[in-house]
């Protein structure tokens, strides 16, 4: 059964005259992990999201886009697309915009600290571009600042978000973090915050360098945080079809809006 009923058309045009990502990923929601920085989790983040609507039921199509080569990818429960490159990048676009199943599902992005247009030209063309900080002044900065151009590009700001990522499970550190570097963000913005999990370095191996040559079985933990980055991502996708935007949008629809529960472990 769909998830979701039709979205309106994102149609922002895409400014960059070299790359155009001007699709409608409908039935298909566009998803992008993106930033200018390296490291704060775009691709763990990227799996996460494909494992977990794998366990939701709903299909994806995991799009690489960074220059290094994409993991070798054996049996996961969700496709792993190679889209590195402009042309490349277009094509693979074109095909998921053409995917008719009903059943919804996800075209996710994988951004690779790319050429900023290029993260750009992807971005416009999503319908939720998910930027992911850790604690550290720098992936701060860098996430803010990239969610400011993203804004200035016209996209609207329910459909750009933070995750706040690599939460630490010690409540002492965590709440030491976010006194001194997540306090002065606003939590409309923030879409979750993602716990710290060592194990979801499994998601990075290529699948020939595991027993088998087959994806293990996630630990559970794994699988959790998965799960509920969907649904975090699903919940958002939902309000967003909602959100009319002639309407003033009071300190209430602001509230209702953010959805900051760090995700928890089983
Ligand atoms: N929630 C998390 N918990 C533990 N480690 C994480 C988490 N998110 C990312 N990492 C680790 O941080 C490193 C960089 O993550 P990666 O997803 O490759 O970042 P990016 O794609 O943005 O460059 C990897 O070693 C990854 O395992
Ligand atoms: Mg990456």
């Amino acid at each position: 059964m769909p998830r979701r009923s039709p979205r309106s058309r994102i149609a922002v045009p895409s400014p960059i005259p070299w790359i155009s990502i001007q699709v409608t990923f409908e039935p298909l929601s566009g998803v992008a992990f993106l930033s200018p920085k390296g490291g704060p989790g775009k691709t763990t983040l990227s799996h996460l999201l494909a494992l977990g609507s794998a366990w939701a039921g709903l299909p994806a199509w995991l799009c690489h886009t960074d220059a290094r080569r994409p993991l070798r990818v054996n049996d996961r429960p969700y496709a792993l697309i190679d889209a590195r490159g402009e042309a490349r990048l277009e094509e693979v676009s074109e095909m998921l915009a053409r995917r008719r199943r009903p059943s919804g599902g996800y075209a996710i992005f994988d951004g690779g600290g790319n050429r900023g247009d290029a993260d750009m030209a992807i971005a416009l063309a999503m319908d939720l571009v998910l930027v992911p900080i850790t604690p550290s002044a720098e992936s701060i900065e860098l996430g803010l600042d990239f969610l400011a151009r993203l804004d200035q590009a016209g996209r609207a700001p329910e459909r750009s978000l933070l995750v706040l990522n690599q939460i630490s499970s010690n409540v002492h550190e965590a709440t030491m973090d976010e006194r001194l570097f997540f306090g002065g963000i606003s939590t409309v913005r923030v879409l979750c915050r993602v716990q710290r999990v060592s194990a979801v370095r499994t998601l990075l191996v290529p699948d020939d360098a595991q027993p088998g040559g087959l994806f293990p079985t996630p630990p559970p933990r794994v699988n959790h945080l998965a799960r509920a980055l969907e649904r975090a991502v699903s919940a958002r996708l939902t309000r967003a079809e909602h959100l009319d935007p002639r309407r003033t949008r009071t300190p209430a629809d602001q509230h209702a809006d953010s959805h900051t529960d760090i995700i928890a472990l089983a």
